[in-house]
């Protein structure tokens, strides 16, 4: 085993791989999100020569005061806390945690396209307030989902892991877009004949329900716009699984309270936790989750596992198992 090096733990990690850690090196755990250690996670920065956590922006600002910094390892698969182009400038190495988050946070997305569809939030809210009293009528009914056009913008793993539940599952069939089609037949053979690559505005205007899975880059920052909206189907449900920012949140309102869109379905915003403030956090036609894609048990546990390995193999000199291409062009 080689010198123990400086890591910062700047956000919650199981107590088991906290134990990994500080069996090989000098850890010091200081959440910045939390006012009361910010002092603490400033004070280790200058030292620091690996970063381990998440949900916190890591720019240039930040790297500045982080000279030894070697490896930035996150407890997420999305990476848009991160300032790429600096990272690679500094020949800091980012590390982040794909796949094993892939099934669960398709089953979260799948969960939260039903219960849009078919009302379930708000339904069960009646009931727990009292407000069963007769059989329910028309103005409570939902939409199907089985038999629908599902259309999935962004097709990498999890998008993917959502057209198998969609197609094989619902019987849906799937539009997806993408930067380029995907090869089904040898990278997704179960889903070939079953998903079909749709230009964008193809995609809006043929799906009942269209499900946003993208990373947030410069290219999809504000993709669903005014005029994305007024593409989908009137009466469309959307649906929001990758990150806020790729959604413009007032065109979005305006399509729900002009009628053209039946319903949407939110596990992610421009701005989180969602501000107090935000009307979509009461919108009669808003289904909202507090981002919980990959919050079970298991799955976030596999992903501390899986970032605490990456970091050590680092630390070590390795190349980790999870790199992410900072130098890559099209954020
Ligand atoms: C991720 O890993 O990027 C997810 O958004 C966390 O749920």
């Amino acid at each position: 085993m080689g010198e123990p090096k400086k890591v910062l733990v700047f956000r919650e990690l199981p107590d088991d791989q906290l134990a990994r850690l500080t069996a090989a090196h000098d850890v010091t755990v200081a959440n910045p999100r939390i006012a009361a250690q910010l002092a603490a996670f400033e004070a280790a920065l200058p030292q620091a020569q690996g970063l381990i956590g998440s949900s916190f922006p890591v720019d240039a600002a930040l790297l500045a005061k982080a000279p030894k910094l070697e490896v930035v390892s996150s407890v997420s698969v999305g990476v848009d806390n991160y300032e790429l182009a600096a990272l690679h400038v500094r020949g800091v190495l980012l590390c982040h945690t794909p796949g094993v988050l892939t099934e669960t946070v398709a089953d979260t997305v799948f969960a939260l396209l039903m219960a849009t569809c078919r009302r379930v939030v708000e339904l069960a809210n009646l009931v727990r307030q009292g407000q069963w009293h007769k059989n329910i009528g028309p103005e409570f009914f939902g939409h199907d989902v089985h038999g629908k056009t599902l259309g999935i913008l962004g097709f990498g793993r999890i998008g993917q892991a959502l057209a198998r539940r969609a197609a094989l599952g619902f019987g849906m069939p799937v539009l997806y877009n993408a930067r380029r089609p995907v090869d089904l037949a040898s990278q997704a053979p179960e889903l070939a004949g079953r998903a079909h690559y749709a230009a964008f505005d193809e995609l809006l205007a043929r799906s009942d329900i269209v499900v946003a899975m993208l990373p947030l880059s410069a290219s999809t920052r504000g993709l669903m716009d005014e005029r994305a909206f007024a593409q989908m189907k009137p009466g469309a449900v959307f649906i929001n699984g990758g990150r806020g920012a790729t959604v413009r949140e007032d065109a979005l309102l305006a399509a729900l309270d002009s009628g053209h869109l039946h319903a949407a379905g939110l596990d992610v915003f421009a701005t989180e936790p969602l501000p107090l403030d935000s009307p979509l956090r009461t919108h009669p036609k808003v289904t909202a989750l507090p981002h919980i894609g990959s919050a079970t048990h298991e799955t976030r546990h596999a992903m501390a596992v899986l970032a605490t390995s990456n970091l050590l193999q680092a630390l070590a000199g390795e190349r980790p198992v999870a790199c992410y291409d900072t130098g890559a062009s099209d954020r």
